[in-house]
């Protein structure tokens, strides 16, 4: 019927007519899409995490491990306390969707135990180093973070800036509210920390980040065994930065806090011999 073939035209072009609207109205977003993409260039951020196998581990390292897949240009460099990786860590990893590196080294149980995460992060600057000799992009920030610390993901854009080293205030840290380098005049003139204040820099580990092509200009650079407890900071941070005067207070001059020292409380598991009813056959399932 010639009626129906009619319509079917009309069909066919208002069809047309959209499909085109559709193309141009995208068109301009895509370009500004794309564009934007290549102005704002992000360094690299390596993130240095040490972990060991206790009860909370999946817990906190889930906790963590979904606010780094917030942040853009991230690569996760996990190092597990131990003689072999193992299949929690190796899946969580796996299910994170992170660009990560998954490295293992048991600590000497001889020695010092107050000095804890030395092997596994000198162990993760061996690793950094290898990897940027042989890539293009030298450019990157390393960044020491506990498992157990919470991240604000103001504080990832603020080491983004960084030259040399950046500092800025932790939160709930060495029997303070905030332990933090006090600023004038955009300088760190001192700390407020009370803790081993005589310490070189006493900052905690997690107020602090290094521009990761300085760890190429200096391999000797990393932590050790052989310094007392609290100074490791201090160890690292004296082949980038003379005195105070090299670090560059970030956080909007140090006022702000993005990043927290919490702990994770240990658990305490009943005894399953002192449970009255049959213990749940719950040892196969992974917690
Ligand atoms: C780190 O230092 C290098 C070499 O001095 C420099 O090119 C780079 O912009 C600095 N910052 C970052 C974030 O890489
Ligand atoms: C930090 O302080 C300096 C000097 O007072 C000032 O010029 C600068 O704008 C401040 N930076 C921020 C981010 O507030």
């Amino acid at each position: 019927m010639p009626f129906v073939n009619i319509k079917k035209q009309y069909i066919a072009l208002g069809m047309l007519f959209f499909v085109v609207l559709f193309f141009f109205n995208n068109k301009p977003a895509l370009q500004c899409q794309l564009s934007t993409e290549v102005a704002t260039y992000l360094p690299t951020i390596y993130g240095i995490t040490p972990t060991y196998a206790r009860l909370a581990q999946k817990a906190d390292l889930t906790r963590l491990s979904q606010t780094l897949m917030l942040v853009k240009n991230f690569h996760w460099i996990v190092i597990e306390d131990s003689t072999t990786k193992t299949k929690l860590v190796e899946n969580l990893l796996k299910e994170s969707t992170l660009k990560y590196t998954h490295l293992n080294v048991k600590t000497k149980t001889s020695e010092h135990s107050s000095a804890s995460g030395v092997e596994q992060r000198n162990l993760a600057l061996d690793w950094l180093r290898g990897h940027l000799k042989k890539s293009e992009d030298t450019k990157g920030v390393v960044y020491f973070m506990d498992d157990d610390n919470t991240y604000s993901l103001r504080v990832f854009e603020e080491m983004r800036k960084i030259d040399k080293v950046g500092v800025w205030p932790v939160g709930i840290v060495g029997g303070m509210r905030v332990e933090m380098p006090v600023v004038k005049d955009g300088k760190v003139i001192k700390f407020n920390a009370v803790w081993k204040p005589f310490r070189p820099f006493p900052i905690d580990m997690a107020g602090f980040a290094i521009n990761a092509t300085l760890f190429l200009e200096q391999p000797k650079a990393m932590f050790s065994r052989k310094v007392q407890s609290g100074f490791q900071e201090s160890e690292i941070l004296k082949y980038f930065a003379a005195t105070k005067d090299d670090l560059e207070p970030l956080a909007e001059n140090c006022t702000k806090v993005f990043v927290w020292h919490t702990r994770t409380q240990k658990p305490s598991i009943t005894n399953p011999k002192n449970l009255k009813h049959t213990p749940m056959p719950d040892h196969h399932i992974e917690v």
